[in-house]
């Protein structure tokens, strides 16, 4: 071959890997932001991303684009390994066009989600565009459609993330919604159907892009997000981390950890951390550090209603993924996001073979017109639904409160959980102690010349006799009680037992969980 040609293909390349040129990657860094490369560099381990499509380029000769030089069409595409396995990605290179996204862009992101079906690799998207190129007009709105498409063909086969790192605004949010994980950097990024300019001009709001759009708004109010990050740095390490805990694919499981925790530990302190008033809450993170592998927990939602504790953890190295109640938030109370969370939470584990940790501290749904006027019938069904369609190892362990429907929906025995075990202070029964006296010791409190002491000596006759794990377990719905020390020890030999687990559903197109 002639010196030419390399020299050729070398200087094309450099070219391209200089994406907008060096004043507009100034412009990049100076807005806090990583480029796409450097990104990409940072996801993949060391010299392993290969690049695809790099020569790609536009057909649009509208408004002068025939001249307009577009370095990989905006967006850079390939795959490479993370922690040895294959992982797919594109990034958005804003330097170029503002990474908008027209036809070919689009067509470098749907030849990626359909190599990453093919061969069963999770899909990393790290969004930073101006959205549609308005200049490719219908091509670039249809480009999206065919991502989408794709997304939904690809979910709950490969798992999908996306990492929102700058601008993503109008229809194009719709790809990041459909995938499983949202990451988005603080301040650098933003996410909406309509920016503050049209809001301003349709409903007259004042709203700047980071309070409509930020990403603290998405991970604390609408629940849109599912993780936080102060900058890019941190969130493609965190996306590392994520990765770590779950499969390529949904016929695969997450990779086993040494993670060198022992399996033997015994956790003393557990014996007394419920208070003894049972109007007394306690932090279930607490519980959760001292349950897990080196207290390791990548928490899903911190921000977002926080009454529900949902995350990613490894017990005896293998990955788990854990509901728990959160008795400091509203009593741990289940509402409309705590069901909307958790629900979407359990599915996802489900898809991707990772087994499941209920931990149960139930007052019971939250009451009130708010909740029932926002639908807390249809978003609770979720989780019921959730959990009956599960088929990974579940086990529950219920720490105090499980009382009604929510210890219905937290996955009691017959919800299909495959083990339920009960601390000595659960207390499972139709409702609290003293809601139940009141309505069954009515007649007698009524009557009593002394209602109060009747009802307080009443109510400690309820709690005595029905708040307890026993009840239960004398029907089998527990089964066993166990000293809260040994919590540890017996979910890792639980989990150990159920890791044959088969289960299977009758064929159908597919099930109608209430939306
Ligand atoms: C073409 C675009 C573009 C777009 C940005 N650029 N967005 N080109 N189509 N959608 C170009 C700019 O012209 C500029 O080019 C370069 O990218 C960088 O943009 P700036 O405006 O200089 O950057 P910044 O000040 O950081 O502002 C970023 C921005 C702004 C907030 C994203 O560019 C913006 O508002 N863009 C339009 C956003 C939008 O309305 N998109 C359509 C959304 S609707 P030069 O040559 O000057 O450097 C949508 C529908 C999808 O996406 C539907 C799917 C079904």
């Amino acid at each position: 071959m002639s010196t030419f040609k390399l020299e050729q293909l070398h200087n094309n390349r450099d070219k391209l890997r200089n994406g907008g040129g060096a004043k507009q990657i100034e412009k990049q860094h100076k807005k806090g932001k990583l480029t796409a490369r450097e990104r990409l560099r940072l996801l993949f381990d060391k010299n392993t991303f290969v690049e695809l499509d790099a020569f790609v380029k536009h057909r649009c000769t509208n408004f002068g684009m025939e001249k307009a030089e577009v370095p990989g069409e905006g967006v850079v595409t390939g795959y490479g390994q993370v922690d040895g396995r294959i992982v797919y990605a594109f990034a958005q290179d804003f330097t170029v066009i503002g990474g908008s996204l027209g036809e070919m862009h689009a067509n470098k992101i749907c030849k990626v989600l359909d190599s990453a079906l093919k061969v069963g690799a999770p899909v990393v998207g790290l969004n930073d565009s101006g959205g549609a190129r308005i200049q490719e007009a219908v091509d670039a709105l249809a480009g999206y459609g065919r991502i989408f498409y794709r997304n939904t063909l690809a979910s709950g086969v490969v798992p999908q993330i996306t990492a929102i790192m700058g601008p993503c605004a109008g229809g194009a949010v719709y790809s990041p919604a459909l995938n499983d994980f949202i990451f988005m950097s603080d301040q650098t990024s933003q996410i909406f159907i309509t920016g503050p300019q049209v809001i301003k001009t349709v409903t007259g709001e004042d709203v700047s892009a980071e309070t409509l759009g930020g990403a603290m708004t998405h991970n604390s109010v609408s629940g849109v997000a599912h993780f936080i990050n102060s900058n890019d740095e941190e969130c493609i390490a965190e996306i590392r981390r994520l990765l770590s805990f779950l499969p390529s694919n949904n016929l695969h499981s997450a990779p086993m950890v040494e993670t060198g925790d022992d399996l033997n530990r015994i956790e003393e302190s557990l014996n007394t951390i419920v208070p003894e008033s049972p109007n007394k809450p306690y932090d279930m993170h607490e519980v959760i550090g001292k349950i897990v592998d080196n207290g390791d927990f990548m928490e899903y939602q911190p921000y977002f209603a926080k009454n529900i504790i949902t995350g990613f953890a490894r017990i005896g190295g293998n990955s788990i993924g854990i509901i728990a109640n959160q008795p400091k938030y509203q009593a741990g109370c289940l509402d409309v996001n705590a069901s909307d969370k958790a629900s979407r939470f359990i599915r996802t584990c489900d898809a991707y073979n990772i087994p499941l940790l209920n931990m149960v501290d139930v007052p019971g749904f939250l009451p009130g017109t708010n909740q029932e006027y926002n639908g807390i019938i249809r978003h609770g069904a979720k989780m019921l639904y959730a959990y009956s369609e599960a088929t990974v190892p579940t086990i529950t362990l219920i720490l105090r409160k499980a009382y009604g429907g929510a210890y219905i929906a937290m996955c009691s025995k017959d919800l299909g959980a495959d083990l339920v075990l009960a601390w000595p202070t659960a207390e499972i029964a139709v409702m609290g102690p003293q809601g139940a006296a009141n309505i069954i010791f009515r007649k007698e409190i009524n009557n009593a010349d002394d209602p109060a002491s009747i009802r307080s000596q009443k109510v400690d006759e309820y709690t005595s006799e029905f708040a307890t794990p026993y009840k239960a377990a004398e029907r089998g719905f527990v089964d066993d009680i166990i000293e809260p020390a040994l919590t540890r020890v017996r979910l890792i030999d639980g989990f150990y037992m159920l890791a044959s687990k088969r289960e299977t559903r009758p064929p159908r197109k597919h099930g109608n969980i209430p939306l």
